[in-house]
């Protein structure tokens, strides 16, 4: 169909760059640098893997916008998602270790036995950008997902990630139900909403995490500490090396949708970015209407949003640019799954050894502190 100003109607373009490696085998020499030796893993199965933003957090041993993440003393037992473009692209880029799963039809038992189950189960029922169908979504229930593993498998640590609305949706019911049930199999939670941009991720973009801890241990993860609060990095400083690069000189650099100017969007698509800001939201389901570039008269290219996202430059992604999107939009942003890991890994080191009792007072402030949060939520 044409348009009203005979334009040609917008689309993604049609290359898909071939990669015949991704990040595992960039990184590998630089990684096995600085991996401490003799140091004890503990072991994480993901669910809802995506194509590994939160992974990588998990993983360490990258780097991003000048900074080094080392690695973590995690060791990804297993990863699950049911979109195979997820599964390939988390293949290429980290491990072989993931499979095409529809974790809603497999029971939890066939899964093996780890430290720390990470998911981040799908959020479309929750967001305030959905349907907002909450449980009666059709995806809205697979948060059961995670609670059958830690029925079955009793993990050590649990981590859920999700949007910051899930929250604020139905006055907060949606979230007290789903960790009333965590809750109820011998967890104690606590709640942490963290701003991206605190944490050196150039976009806008605020996520919950729900941070469990089996009753038996004492103690709780300390929430990171803001690294980059009130001087974020800007999208102009993280973008600006790649203004006059528009071929796959960097990965996924020449992959963008066409289109002729910005009309302005509520921040749901066709702005533009202000370079001595953040950048809008990277949304997965952008359907064309990525934000444009602070500068030049295009939207933003897939390695523009995966920078924005805080991936690696040699994390790539080989689809066509409204598949890559929809992976990159979908993450975690590695760096701010970083910061969660690192706190993970702190507090499983402090409790090593240490006795497994006296955690009652421990479980009762933490009720309350997540109440705390939740109120904090709303109020915003
Ligand atoms: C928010 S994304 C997770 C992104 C991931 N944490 C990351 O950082 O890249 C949710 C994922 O759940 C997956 N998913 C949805 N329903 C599923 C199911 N029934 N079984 C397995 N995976 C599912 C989607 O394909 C999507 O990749």
């Amino acid at each position: 169909m044409q348009r009203k100003d005979k334009k040609p109607k917008a689309k993604a373009l049609r290359n898909m760059p071939q990669f015949k490696c991704g990040f595992r085998d960039a990184v590998a020499s630089v990684q096995e640098k600085h991996v401490r030796d003799g140091t004890a893993k503990s072991s994480v199965l993901s669910f809802f893997s995506g194509c590994g933003g939160l992974d990588l957090g998990f993983i360490g041993g990258f780097s991003v916008l000048g900074t080094w993440y080392p690695k973590l003393p995690f060791e990804i037992i297993a990863a699950h998602d049911i979109l195979q473009d997820a599964v390939d692209c988390y293949r290429l880029n980290l491990s072989d270790n993931i499979e095409n799963t529809d974790l809603s039809k497999v029971s939890p038992e066939l899964f093996p036995a780890a430290d720390i189950l990470i998911g981040g189960f799908p959020c479309q029922d929750f967001s305030s950008s959905g349907p907002k169908t909450g449980f009666d979504g059709s995806r809205g229930n697979l948060y059961k997902v995670l609670l059958g593993y830690m029925k079955s498998h009793r993990p050590r640590m649990v981590l859920g990630e999700n949007v910051s609305y899930l929250a604020k949706l139905r006055n907060g019911l949606y979230l007290r139900t789903i960790l009333e049930e965590f809750e109820a199999i011998g967890y104690h939670f606590d709640v942490w909403d963290l701003y991206a941009p605190d944490y050196g991720v150039p976009q806008s973009r605020r996520r919950l995490f729900l941070v469990g801890v089996r009753d038996d241990i004492s103690g709780f993860p300390v929430k990171p500490c803001p690294v980059t609060a009130g001087h974020p990095v800007t999208i102009s400083k993280a973008l600006s090396d790649l203004e006059d690069i528009a071929d796959e000189r960097i990965p996924n650099q020449s992959q963008y949708f066409i289109s002729s100017k910005a009309t302005g969007g509520g921040g749901q698509g066709d702005n533009v970015n202000d370079p001595d800001k953040v950048s809008y939201c990277i949304r997965a389901n952008a359907r064309g209407r990525i934000q444009f570039h602070y500068k030049l008269d295009r939207r933003l290219t897939v390695r523009e949003c995966a920078r924005l996202q805080t991936f690696p430059d040699e994390f790539v992604f080989p689809f066509t640019t409204q598949r890559n999107l929809t992976l990159i939009g979908n993450a975690v942003p590695p760096v701010l799954g970083y910061h969660v890991a690192k706190a993970i890994s702190d507090f499983l080191e402090s409790v090593s050894g240490k006795s497994l009792s006296d955690s009652k007072s421990n479980i009762a402030s933490m009720t309350l502190r997540r109440e705390f949060a939740i109120q904090e939520e709303l109020a915003l």
